[in-house]
């Protein structure tokens, strides 16, 4: 097990370590890591990279990208690297042909100039990956047609999605790997009513995505109106299959194969570089060594990117979904395994959880996600973003010490008292990613580089990254909750629920037996 021995502060590490920055920072691309001011000496590193050799990480590494069925409670194979063109020879062709559809389809939309608007309907990895990439597109891009996106069962949620929209120029693209969705049928379902009541014909309109074709079919798609993908791509994975369709019509085929590139030299990167010089290996063993050895609970992500804002929420689900188990592959414990992930953009966080982060009990790492070029032509709003970027990471890390306080404020008679609360105890870790520039090639780096990240981490908790067997409890029992509401009955539940749902009954639109 990996154990924090080397009790020196960062600051007392970069002291001793005029090469710290240089050793600690990897570039790939227009990626840079600068992983300087993470709590870990050469030392802790050495440490965590015996670790990976412990857990044959180069082994699992080249069963992932040769296909072999990794994802063993589902005995599927793990390719989204293969959907970017890097490994998975054997599923190449068809990944080729699905590619040349998605383009030429796009094409085609764009050019026919039909619609005004995309309604993408889906949730989870049907509905994060696309929604944060479409934020980002429009640093260098502009939907054309323009993007709605309507995921919760909540109403309001397509109910904003149509909002002013004129159904005979709406293009709906349901997305769902298992079309077995509850939200994702009931938003179609919904949406299809809307454009009939238009005097619409759905075929016309409609579109599905899935890696069920049969259940898409029956939902009532016309096959025709199906683009495919497979089971060996994860929903949280799915991006830049055609989960991706309406980024690839709304900003067009180039900005989405851009994407793609960018994803797939990041994939070179994980496959051949050395472990040391590994950005997403580097990212996983230190984000293992702020949780195993030095006991933190959460790593926040802050981009200084108002078009990256969604980052954090999709790393929820990427990382949450893959790597929050507590048993591992042969169904032991698997101990203490991913921290919760969370964050907003900066500068916002900074004036609402920050305080928690420099003065809180203890804290929580933070990735800091900084994009260099401004495409927003405010050069002064740039340069005040990201020197607030690089403040944050600073004062983190240098903290402000008791003595500088109470020098400060040495006029104040209530001294003893307030030097304690104006101190910062500092010696709190950071990364600091930059962008050269938010292009559709880097968003695909920065995705990928996490989606190897989690891989690698999955790999040394000993767990299976690929599944998600925690989300279907919740989902059984809303069905049966919804059925026994509709139906007027209060079924079998503890005296909390039970009195839940007598609340929510009592009005009678939700009990269909009573309307
Ligand atoms: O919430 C669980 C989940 O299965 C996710 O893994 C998935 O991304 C999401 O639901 C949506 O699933 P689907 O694409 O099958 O509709």
């Amino acid at each position: 097990m990996i154990t924090a021995t080397d009790s020196r502060t960062l600051s007392e590490l970069f002291d001793t370590e005029p090469d710290r920055v240089d050793r600690m920072s990897v570039r790939v691309g227009p990626l840079r890591a600068d992983f300087s001011k993470q709590r870990v000496s050469a030392d802790d590193l050495a440490q965590l990279l015996a670790l990976a050799e412990e857990k044959d990480l180069a082994g699992w590494r080249a069963k992932l990208f040769a296909g072999e069925p990794i994802n063993t409670s589902e005995n599927r194979a793990v390719l989204h690297t293969a959907l970017r063109g890097v490994g998975g020879e054997a599923v190449a062709d068809e990944v080729t042909a699905m590619r040349a559809r998605i383009a030429a389809f796009a094409t085609k939309v764009r050019r026919e100039g039909r619609f005004d608007t995309i309604v993408h309907i889906g949730i989870g990895g049907s509905d994060l990956g696309p929604r944060l990439v479409a934020d980002a597109m429009e640093a260098t891009g502009q939907a054309k047609p323009a993007l709605r996106f309507a995921n919760n069962v909540d109403g309001a949620s397509v109910n904003d999605a149509l909002k002013g929209l004129d159904p005979k120029r709406t293009l709906v693209i349901v997305v769902s790997k298992s079309f077995g969705t509850q939200e994702t049928k009931m938003n179609a379902d919904s949406v299809r009513d809307w454009l009939v009541a238009a005097g619409c014909e759905p075929s016309e309109h409609v579109l599905a995505v899935s890696a069920n074709v049969d259940r898409a079919v029956a939902f009532g798609i016309d096959e025709a109106n199906i683009f495919n993908f497979w089971d060996w791509v994860g929903g949280r994975y799915s991006v830049w299959s055609a989960v991706g369709l309406s980024l690839a019509i709304a900003y067009g085929p180039d900005a989405f194969g851009e994407m793609l590139d960018g994803a797939a030299a990041m994939d070179r990167h994980f496959r051949d570089t050395e472990f040391p010089a590994n950005m997403p290996v580097l990212m996983a063993l230190i984000g293992v060594w702020n949780r195993n050895a030095l006991g933190y609970d959460s790593l926040a992500v802050i981009p200084y990117s108002r078009r990256l804002r969604l980052f954090s929420a999709f790393l929820q689900q990427l990382e949450m979904e893959s790597n929050g188990k507590s048993a591992s592959r042969d169904g032991a414990d698997a101990g203490t395994t991913c921290p919760v992930i969370w964050g907003d953009e900066g500068t916002n966080g900074q004036h609402a959880f920050f305080q928690w982060l420099h003065q809180g009990s203890k804290g929580a790492p933070v990735d800091f996600v900084a994009v260099l070029k401004d495409h927003e032509d405010r050069p002064e709003h740039h340069r005040a973003l990201l020197a607030n970027c690089f403040a944050q990471s600073e004062a983190l890390m240098l903290g402000k010490t008791e003595s500088v306080v109470r020098a400060e404020n040495a006029d104040r008679e209530d001294l003893d008292a307030l030097a304690p609360q104006k101190t910062f105890p500092g010696n709190r870790p950071s990364t600091t990613l930059t962008l050269d520039a938010l292009t559709p090639a880097a968003l695909g780096s920065l995705i990928a580089l996490y989606e190897h990240k989690v891989f690698v981490q999955g790999v040394l908790w000993d767990v299976n990254s690929f599944d998600q067997w925690g989300v279907e409890l919740g989902k059984v029992l809303a069905t049966t909750i919804l059925t026994e509401m509709e139906a007027g009955e209060s079924g079998e539940h503890d005296a909390s629920t039970a009195a839940l749902m007598a609340l929510a009954t009592s009005d009678p639109s939700l009990t269909k037996a009573k309307i």
